[in-house]
């Protein structure tokens, strides 16, 4: 039985990855660390609660004394690193809770990784650390190409800033100490479970509750958009198959300009919803400090060595997701209730 230590397990990936791999396979055991910030949601979990494969734990991927416990406890074939602070908006308000848990919390499981892992340069056999990060570290494309695995780090928010440096640091572990390590680098994710902060689920949720829609900028901005289950099965292949100190690119050319998901979601909630939610709520406001402007991922590497594509066209995704939120709509009330309504309020005022 592999035993896997999933950090940041309760958030909108990591849970998603969860339950897919309790799905997927039989005889393994998945320890979830997982801090439960604003972003973490035990509600998330609901479907695996009763799993004895799955073990919640609450606490930071920072604490040594925590991590190094589970280490002794549980003996971890996998980590695979999902815990991070993940809201650019938020990185540019706050930077420094970025560098602490995305920065430090990574080089601490590193550490305790190497302390449970390694004896006298000898690491025990088939453990990996799998660093889960982000096409963002790449910077901002211009109107044609792609990200590479080979493309140089080019990072511009604090978010993006962070998770460049965190790979650096697993990558050193790679070179330095020939630690096992992996690191996935995906685009934008949709689906179930993510926090309304971001651009699909907030435009659903403003769209039926008769909010504004808020489009920074002229709103072509181009992210490549990947459905979350299509970037778990993605891990769950590097996990397993990658090829030691490399890293692959996770995206599925599903490239579209920000004012094209909001008014597709606009049309779909147009036929299901209400006949009032129309073009006329959007609103374009101030454009994000530094904004990149286009995102697109080269994901040949990964389809030619491992085999993984992303199976779920964009036109099928975005249907998925949007009644994913219609039918879980006491979800939605439950996470944008206290803090984050605060934080909403604060962050949109004038807009
Ligand atoms: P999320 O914000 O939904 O979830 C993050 C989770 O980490 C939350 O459950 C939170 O409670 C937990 N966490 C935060 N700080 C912690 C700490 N110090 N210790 C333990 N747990 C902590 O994020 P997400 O969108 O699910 O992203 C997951 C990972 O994937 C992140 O590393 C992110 O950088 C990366 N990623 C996200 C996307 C995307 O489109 N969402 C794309 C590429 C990469
Ligand atoms: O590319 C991968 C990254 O995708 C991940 O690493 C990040 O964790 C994740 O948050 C996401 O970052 P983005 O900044 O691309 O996602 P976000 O949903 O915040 O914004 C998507 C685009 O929509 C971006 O161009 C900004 C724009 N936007 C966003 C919001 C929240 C708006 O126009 N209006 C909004 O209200």
């Amino acid at each position: 039985m592999k035993k896997y230590l999933v950090t940041g397990g309760a958030g909108f990936i990591g849970s998603n990855f969860v339950i897919y791999m309790l799905k997927k396979h039989d005889d393994i055991q998945i320890v979830n660390l997982d801090k439960l910030t604003y972003a973490g949601n035990l509600e998330n979990l609901k479907s695996v609660e009763n799993d004895p494969r799955h073990i919640f734990v609450q606490g930071d991927i920072c604490d040594k004394e925590a991590v190094t416990a589970l280490f002794e406890k549980y003996d971890f074939d996998y980590v695979i690193n999902f815990a991070a602070e993940s809201h650019v908006d938020r990185s540019i308000a706050e930077p420094e809770i970025f560098a602490k848990t995305n920065v430090l919390g990574t080089v601490n499981l590193l550490n305790c990784a190497k302390a449970a892992w390694e004896k006298d340069g000898v690491w025990k056999e088939g453990a990996k650390y799998l660093q889960v990060s982000t096409d963002e570290v790449y910077g901002s494309l211009g109107e044609t190409g792609y990200f590479m695995e080979t493309t140089p780090l080019d990072p511009h928010s604090p978010y993006s800033s962070s998770k460049a440096a965190a790979d650096l640091f697993v990558k050193a572990y790679g070179d330095t100490y020939k630690m096992p390590v992996n690191i996935t680098r995906c685009s934008n994710n949709y689906g179930p479970y993510q926090f309304p902060e971001k651009l699909i689920p907030l435009m659903i949720n403003n769209a039926k509750t008769g909010k504004h829609l808020p489009v920074y900028g002229d709103g072509m901005q181009v992210r490549d958009w990947l459905y979350v289950e299509d970037h778990c099965k993605a891990i769950d292949m590097v996990c397993t198959s990658g090829k030691l100190g490399e890293v692959y690119n996770v995206g599925g050319h599903n490239e579209r300009p920000n004012i094209f998901i909001v008014k597709k979601i606009i049309e779909i909630l147009h036929d299901k919803v209400s006949s009032e939610i129309n073009e006329s709520l959007i609103k374009h406001v101030e454009d994000r400090k530094g904004h990149d402007r286009r995102y697109g991922i080269d994901p040949e590497k990964i389809k030619r060595d491992l085999g993984w594509y992303p199976e779920t066209p964009f036109e099928k995704g975005i249907v998925l997701t949007i009644n994913w939120y219609l039918e879980n709509e006491d979800w939605m009330k439950n996470v944008t209730s206290g803090d984050y309504q605060k934080y909403y309020r604060e962050m949109y005022k004038n807009r």
